[in-house]
């Protein structure tokens, strides 16, 4: 099996500072030479996407519209590209506005692609129902064909012609949810397992249960975005946007293991570490968790490995 790593370093989608050095933050903590440790794994790094210095256009209640597009379109041919070279593509946030260039250039290679949104927060706020203005709360209102209708004109942004339906959006550990976000889930009946239905059900049925609901014949590719805000507050406090209540680690590596096992696993996004949020326990702990979720999405088994060829048992 074979991975390609994208770094983007930033952070425009939301208001505080520092979520644009995780990236560099996951890299120093070894990210890639702890993927190279697991079996089997070809990792190949592909860099960061660095957002070129543009002027910005002025959109109702959305922040640096122009900078978050710009971002994104490289983004995007940068995931294409990677899925083009045979490899599952791992892109590092950056805050969760970026979801916009990978889940586009996801799917201008597997159309049949479906997504798992795994975050506190469920991202399809437009500029006309967000009351923070912040992109990272409104990719996925801007990948799904759906919500067409729902934005006005938006300048810079004419490369990305919304083609995903929200038919194949699934979401898991929601837990802070805005009054419009939950009409557009239940007018779209979009998969859902809030940190409630995780709590009845437990987090290997509420994967099984997303991916069965989004895919019967389990033949389709997945993408799974992972907001590291998913996690409960007090395993990854180093993030924009905490709530209590959510994730422990060992869910979301379970999560990841059911994902790995299915053997469709083409693109997984972490997003909004922030390293300058919090103390260095913190900012530790977080990158951490951050690590241990991509092993586990990427093959890493938790049994151990055994080596091969060193005894003929
Ligand atoms: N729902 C809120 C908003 O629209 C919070 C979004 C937080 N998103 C995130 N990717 N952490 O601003
Ligand atoms: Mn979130
Ligand atoms: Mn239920
Ligand atoms: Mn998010």
């Amino acid at each position: 099996r074979k991975v390609g790593i994208i770094g983007v370093p930033f952070e425009k989608g939301q208001k505080k500072y520092g979520v644009s050095v995780a990236p560099a933050a996951l890299r120093a903590a070894g990210l890639i030479s702890k993927l190279k440790e697991i079996e089997g794994l070809d990792v190949k790094d592909y860099g960061d996407i660095e957002t070129p210095d543009i002027k910005e256009v002025k959109v109702d209640n959305m922040a640096h519209l122009a900078l978050v597009s710009a971002c994104n379109k490289k983004l995007s041919e940068r995931v294409t590209q990677v899925l083009k070279d045979d490899r599952i593509v791992v892109t590092i946030g950056g805050d969760h506005s970026i979801g916009v260039g990978t889940v586009d250039g996801h799917y201008k290679v597997n159309e049949d692609m479906i997504l798992v949104w795994v975050d506190a927060h469920a991202d399809i706020n437009t500029n006309k129902t967000s009351d923070s203005g912040s992109v990272h709360g409104m990719p996925v209102a801007l990948l799904v064909t759906e919500f067409r209708n729902y934005w006005p004109y938006l300048p810079t942004m004419d490369w990305q012609d919304p083609v995903f339906s929200i038919k194949s959006l699934g979401y898991i550990g929601l837990r802070s949810v805005d009054n419009f976000e939950r009409l557009a889930i239940e007018k779209y009946k979009v998969p859902t397992f809030a940190m409630e239905d995780v709590e009845e059900h437990g987090i290997k049925n509420s994967i099984q249960h997303v991916l069965q609901a989004l895919d019967p014949t389990s033949s389709r590719p997945i993408h799974v975005s992972f907001d590291i805000d998913a996690l409960d507050a007090l395993e990854a406090p180093s993030t924009g946007t905490p709530v209590r209540g959510g994730l422990t680690l060992r869910e979301a590596i379970c999560l990841m293991e059911i994902v790995h096992a299915t053997g469709r696993l083409r693109a997984v996004d972490l997003v909004e570490v922030n390293p300058a949020i919090g103390n260095e326990k913190d900012r530790n702990q977080t990158i951490e968790a951050g690590l241990c979720i991509l092993k586990a999405a990427l093959g890493f088994s938790r049994r151990g490995t055994a080596p091969r060829g060193v005894l003929d048992l």
